[in-house]
């Protein structure tokens, strides 16, 4: 049996490059599964990689597609965790823009029924690195604040909406003005346009309150407002570069607030994690998005075959959400 699947055969411009192809299905052995998948977002990662931009080399001929949910369809002669009609997401590695996912057992993790197929799809990236970002690096109290730039994206989102479940506060810079009060209303409790001003206002309603963490995804200038807010011994965490723009320390922030500079990548921590680990980060999550506590937004869904519109679309700045690619239809 044949199915469709996004690959590259060579790095370049996603629209470009990215190509529906055919491929022959395996028959399947032992613990392995076959997962019908339904839908995948694009992340900026997945451009990333299919620019040859990203932490580890492409390596074409490649299917890609970091994460996205499925169902299972088939299920090899030894496998036990897993059952025909099974939600699952794939827990590492690519190759989620396909129809269909052949890989052992392991390799999936079983969701709630009732959860939301297009949120599902979104589950283990975005709200994974936002509940990283707000238990790895501190034991944060009830109370505390929390400041981040880029507050609108999909990490943005997550932070906002898990801080607010734990009793965080949380400060949040964006670049648009019309975003202010969409992300008051999903839990934020204060916005700011991400320049001197904004930051000037954020500075005026802190007071003397501590900032003890930053989230930083943009670098440059805007990394450089966050550490400004931090008190001493802050950590900024520093987990995209939107801007492109390098993280750039100041070093009176070094030396006379010894700020703490760190770095996440969750494919790298992902890789470290036991199942168990990586389990206990995800099921909370997973609930809460179960409950309507955790929503990521949506932009617009475009079918498989759509594909370039698809990226051109993730591409652009100003979206209201994520572009995400419906792998159901041909
Ligand atoms: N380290 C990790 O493990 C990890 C995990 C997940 C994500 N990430 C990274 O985190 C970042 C956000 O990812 P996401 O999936 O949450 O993003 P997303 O939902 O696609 O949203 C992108 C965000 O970036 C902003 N943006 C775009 N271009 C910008 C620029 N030139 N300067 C400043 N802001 C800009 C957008 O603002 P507008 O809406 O105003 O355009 C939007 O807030 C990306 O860099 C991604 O690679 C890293």
């Amino acid at each position: 049996m044949e199915s469709l699947c996004l690959k590259i055969d060579q790095i370049g411009t996603p629209a470009e490059v990215l190509q529906l192809s055919a491929r022959e299905l395996p028959s399947l052995s032992g613990h392995e599964v076959r997962v019908r998948m339904r839908y995948a977002p694009i992340n900026p990662a997945d451009l990333n990689i299919i620019e040859g931009n990203y932490g580890r080399p492409t390596q074409p001929p490649v299917v890609m597609g970091t994460e996205g949910a499925g169902e299972v369809e088939e299920i090899g002669p030894d496998v036990e965790s897993l059952s025909k009609g099974d939600l699952v997401i794939p827990l590492e590695g690519g190759g989620c823009w396909a129809q269909h996912m052949t890989a052992a057992e392991h390799h999936f993790a079983k969701l709630p029924e009732s959860l939301d197929r297009v949120q599902a799809s979104m589950l283990r990236i975005n709200p994974l690195t936002a509940w990283l970002i707000l238990k790895n690096y501190l034991r944060l109290e009830k109370g505390d604040v929390v400041a981040q730039n880029a507050a609108n994206s999909g990490v943005g989102r997550a932070i906002i909406q898990i801080a607010k479940r734990d009793g965080f506060h949380t400060i949040n810079f964006v670049r648009r003005p019309e975003l202010i009060d969409e992300l008051k209303s999903l839990g934020a409790d204060a916005v700011f346009l991400d320049n001197a001003e904004g930051l000037a206002e954020a500075r005026s309603l802190l007071k003397k309150m501590l900032v003890r963490l930053a989230a930083n995804a943009v670098g440059g200038e805007s990394a450089i407002r966050l550490m400004d807010l931090l008190s001493p011994e802050g950590k900024l965490v520093t987990y995209g570069a939107m801007s492109r723009q390098s993280l750039k320390a100041p070093n009176k922030f070094l030396i006379f607030k010894s700020l703490e500079l760190h770095g996440l990548w969750i494919s790298k921590w992902i890789e470290k994690a036991g199942s168990i680990e990586l389990y206990e980060a995800l099921s909370p999550l997973a609930e809460m998005m179960r409950n309507g506590d955790l929503t990521i937004a949506v932009d617009q869904i475009y079918p498989m075959s759509d594909f370039k519109m698809a990226v051109l679309r993730a591409q652009e700045s100003g979206r209201s959400g994520k572009v995400i690619l419906d792998l159901s239809v041909d």
